[in-house]
């Protein structure tokens, strides 16, 4: 028997997952980790929290195997997180992660510096606080002492892949998230790097998602339980590895994705760009082809945060039971998901979450169901952007945690107006890091060939045409409101915090 594993870092947790080369799960470990919040709109993560859960899930998944037999390893990870580690390999603060929203400043400073047209023509994207290069802006001013000591950038996964093979190495589809390279050309961008004064030699060595990037290490072996020399591949950003673990590698195909943030993701052969810079183009997983995705940054987020602060006794399936005996609009209750700023379409640090017609009469149920409704909103307002750029979807794929709630697909359908589906297995990024680690090792031809064998489809949820008449009413009202509060965000992320 043949095993390939995948390990994806979250932003929750660490989840790593041993397959069959038929994409089976034989084992799964999932370790924790907390998020600290310093101030508010801060992420931080401790990137020895990130290897600590890396060991302890290889050691877990392989413990019942030959490690003979596991023949490739992939990552995925949380994009855009900054690592730095000085001449000794340490780290040297904790890793400023993709949900930080501290650098509205510096991206303002980047814009500048490089020209807005410039910057979306070489990095395919506006300057976002969740992008690395904004972070690495961010340390050089406000922390010069830790820039001076800084000889290595990494972001969360390929610091796991450094631990793991002793190389600084990275892939194109996450690299694109760092705004440093040229997306349409796939490599490191010395234009962008010289203007904002980052040397080249900190940046990792660029790899195709399914090249061998190194090769697990004595030491690494020791602490892991794998066997030294087993080939690593590049890896990818979680989304782009999620779509090769969906089957999404082929023009048109799409998925969504409901975890701590929410993306709509669309595989394109060619390199399609926004100019308003709304949604984000990337290389994706597929070696010379792209995708194109809106990101909500709270949407599981956002449930996760209602439960965890007013509910904590309810588990999520008890709260989707609850939301689906409310109707839909939950009572003329309307949630923006907008609890760490939002990304597409409004790229605005400063948004905040609202609940939107709060009566005496709404109860918890009724906050659910309007949390579901806001988040499945936000990723109506990525759809309605692709479309507008002639980038369209025909079926979707759900997954993520709120991709598992049969509600919260309807909701997705019904409001996409398509049909919304899930595939047979539930590991996303794992097992599409897994896929990556089987083509470097040569156990399948190609990505594509790989999905074909691999990705199963199992349920469809098709939209109710009664239903998108309500929704669209709604779904009016919500756009208004930002629209309506805009400037008053900025207002109150202005105001002087003296506590
Ligand atoms: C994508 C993004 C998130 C993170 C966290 O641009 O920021 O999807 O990768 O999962």
């Amino acid at each position: 028997m043949e095993y390939l594993i995948g390990i994806d870092i979250g932003t929750s947790g660490t989840k790593t997952v041993l397959f069959d080369t038929e994409g089976n799960v034989v084992s799964s470990k999932t370790v924790e980790y907390p998020v600290y919040q310093p101030q508010n709109g801060w992420a931080e993560q401790d990137p020895n929290d990130w290897w600590k859960a890396t060991a302890e899930t290889l050691k877990s998944v392989s413990a019942n195997v030959d490690p003979a037999d596991i023949k490739g390893i992939g990552l995925s990870g949380q994009m855009h997180g900054l690592v730095m580690l000085d001449e000794n390999n340490n780290i040297i603060r904790p890793s400023i992660i993709w949900c930080d929203q501290r650098t509205a400043a510096e991206c303002e400073q980047i814009e500048e510096m490089v020209g807005h047209d410039k910057l979306i023509e070489i990095t395919a994207n506006p300057a976002l606080t969740g992008f690395t290069a904004s972070k690495i802006m961010w340390v050089k001013k406000n922390e010069p002492e830790n820039f001076k000591k800084c000889r290595h950038i990494l972001l969360p996964k390929d610091y796991i892949r450094f631990k793991l093979t002793g190389e600084y190495a990275t892939d194109v589809s996450d690299a694109s998230g760092m705004q440093l390279i040229d997306v349409k050309n796939r490599c490191w961008s010395d234009e962008i790097l010289s203007i904002l004064g980052i040397d080249r030699s900190m940046l990792a060595k660029m790899y195709e998602s399914c090249e061998i990037s190194g090769r697990i290490t004595e030491t690494a072996a020791e602490q892991t339980g794998l066997k030294a020399g087993i080939p690593v591949a590049a890896g990818a950003g979680d989304n782009a590895a999620g779509a090769v673990g969906m089957g999404v590698v082929n023009e048109n195909k799409a998925f969504v994705t409901i975890g701590t943030s929410g993306v709509l993701f669309v595989h394109t052969n060619t390199p399609v760009i926004d100019k308003k810079g709304r949604v984000h183009t990337f290389c994706c997983a597929v070696p010379g082809k792209w995708h194109v995705m809106g990101v909500t940054q709270a949407a599981g987020l956002s449930l996760n945060w209602f439960r965890n602060n007013f509910c904590r006794d309810l588990s999520y399936k008890q709260l989707d039971e609850l939301a689906e005996k409310i109707p839909i609009g939950s009572d003329r209750l309307i949630y923006l998901p907008y609890l760490m700023g939002e990304r597409t379409p409004h790229l605005d640090a400063d948004a905040r979450g609202v609940f939107f017609g709060l009566s005496a009469m709404h109860t918890v149920s009724n906050m659910a169901r309007a949390i579901m409704e806001g988040v499945t909103f936000s990723l109506r307002d990525c759809l309605d952007v692709l479309n507008e750029m002639n980038v369209h979807a025909d079926n979707i794929m759900a997954c993520g945690g709120g991709g598992t709630s049969k509600l919260w697909r309807q909701m997705l359908a019904d409001n996409f107006e398509c049909n919304v589906k899930t595939i047979t297995s539930q590991e996303g990024a794992a097992l599409g890091a897994a896929i990556l680690g089987g083509v470097c090792a040569g156990v399948y031809e190609n990505v594509e060939k790989a999905c074909a064998e691999i990705i199963k489809e199992k349920e469809t949820q098709t939209p109710n045409k009664d239903n998108f008449v309500t929704y669209r009413k709604y779904y009016e009202i919500y756009k208004n409101l930002y629209i309506c509060l805009k400037d008053n965000f900025k207002k109150l992320g202005g105001i002087e915090n003296d506590l």
